[in-house]
């Protein structure tokens, strides 16, 4: 179907419109996604902490395209399309330490700096040039311990789409160089668009509702509840309620309130009441109807393994209700019921600014 990224549509977004139901699972949408989004913004790939050594590498995804994170012998970070060059056979998997990044299909061996160094039997091909085949570089930078990749060389730095975001949190008792890794959750797939995931992440009207839990330890109320947006991010504050019994944990710690950072295009930043700590969610399109997610924790050093455990548990509890109610939304648009959606601007303005930067890079 042809997609309709028309001033129209972006008139109705500015009145409160969503996008049509169609953008949820047209595979053309997320074509087109994929080739002026995912190629193009900077998302998160991992931490430093599994690039350390010279050799060590970590894998993740730019949209449909796989990416390889190396630590060169001179300790520079470098990023590659992690697609052979010979036939296309993934190259690293998962992450680990290597001399060299050999493929496993036919043996072709690219160095660290992504440089065919040998291909075998290639010199019985005449007018075969090693130089060029070379991976294709991706750009990579790092925000502390997070590293970030972006398949587009003529792009930006990182801190432009970060914006006053790192300022902001740092005002908050959160600094990401402070934190150090700790792991990263299970990978697990949602059946529904990855805007959907996106969506139902930058709002909390649904909180007092479908969040029971959350919405004890947390003051969902619209006049506590403060929603900001920049050009290419956006954030939720809620401060603790401080009433109540039955609070899914007790929130001690120099951070009292939580805080929810949505960075363009997929990735968020996730701090509840407790100890300095970010966790780092991300929403990968699979296809158009599937979206996979995965969670990167960073603590204060000396957090105990029992804190972390009791709030990664409350964010899986929360995370799990969320999860059936993205599901729902994407059968309810799947089935063509609707058109289009209608937000209530004052509760649901970062979902609009979301839909404007969809609509804007879709345009072109
Ligand atoms: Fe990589 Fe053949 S596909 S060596
Ligand atoms: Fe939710």
């Amino acid at each position: 179907m042809a997609v309709d990224a028309s001033p129209l549509l972006r008139e109705q977004l500015e009145r409160g419109l969503t996008l049509p139901a169609t953008w949820y699972s047209d595979p053309e949408v997320l074509r087109l996604e994929d080739e002026r989004i995912f190629s193009r913004f900077w998302q998160y790939a991992g931490s430093i902490s599994q690039l350390e050594e010279p050799g060590s590498f970590l894998t993740c995804r730019a949209g449909a395209t796989p990416i390889v994170v190396v630590r060169t012998r001179d300790g520079e970070f470098r990023g590659f399309v992690n697609v052979c060059r010979h036939r296309g056979h993934l190259v690293a998997e998962g992450c680990g330490r290597r001399e060299t990044l050999q493929c496993p299909y036919h043996a072709w061996t690219y160095d660290l700096d992504g440089s065919l160094r040998a291909a075998p039997r290639s010199e019985r091909e005449p007018g075969f040039d090693k130089a060029d085949w070379s991976l294709r570089p991706v750009l990579v930078e790092t925000w502390g311990p997070l590293v970030f990749v972006n398949p587009d060389l003529g792009t930006a730095a990182l801190a432009e789409t970060l914006g006053d975001l790192p300022a902001e949190m740092a005002a908050r008792g959160l600094d990401p160089a402070a934190l150090e890794y700790r792991g990263r959750s299970r990978d697990w797939v949602i059946e529904a668009n990855w805007k959907l995931v996106v969506e139902n992440f930058l709002e909390c009207y649904h909180c007092p509702v479908a969040h029971k839990s959350f919405s004890k330890l947390i003051d969902v109320d619209p006049d506590s509840y403060r929603l900001t947006t920049g050009r290419w991010t956006s954030s939720q504050f809620g401060p603790v309620t401080g009433r109540g019994n039955g609070l899914p944990y007790e929130p001690v710690g120099e951070i009292r309130a939580s805080q929810f950072h949505y960075v363009w295009p997929n990735w968020t930043l996730n701090t509840f009441p407790g100890p300095p700590h970010v966790r780092v969610l991300v929403f990968h399109p699979l296809d158009a109807e599937h979206t996979s997610t995965f969670v990167d924790g960073f603590w204060a050093p000396g957090t105990s393994e029992e804190t972390m455990a009791e709030i990664t548990e409350f964010g899986g509890v929360v995370g799990a209700e969320d999860v059936a109610l993205v599901e729902s939304v994407h059968r309810g648009l799947r089935s063509n019921a609707i058109e289009q959606g209608r937000l209530l601007l004052d509760s649901e303005h970062l979902l609009q600014h979301f839909q404007l930067l969809v609509h804007d890079a879709v345009a072109g």
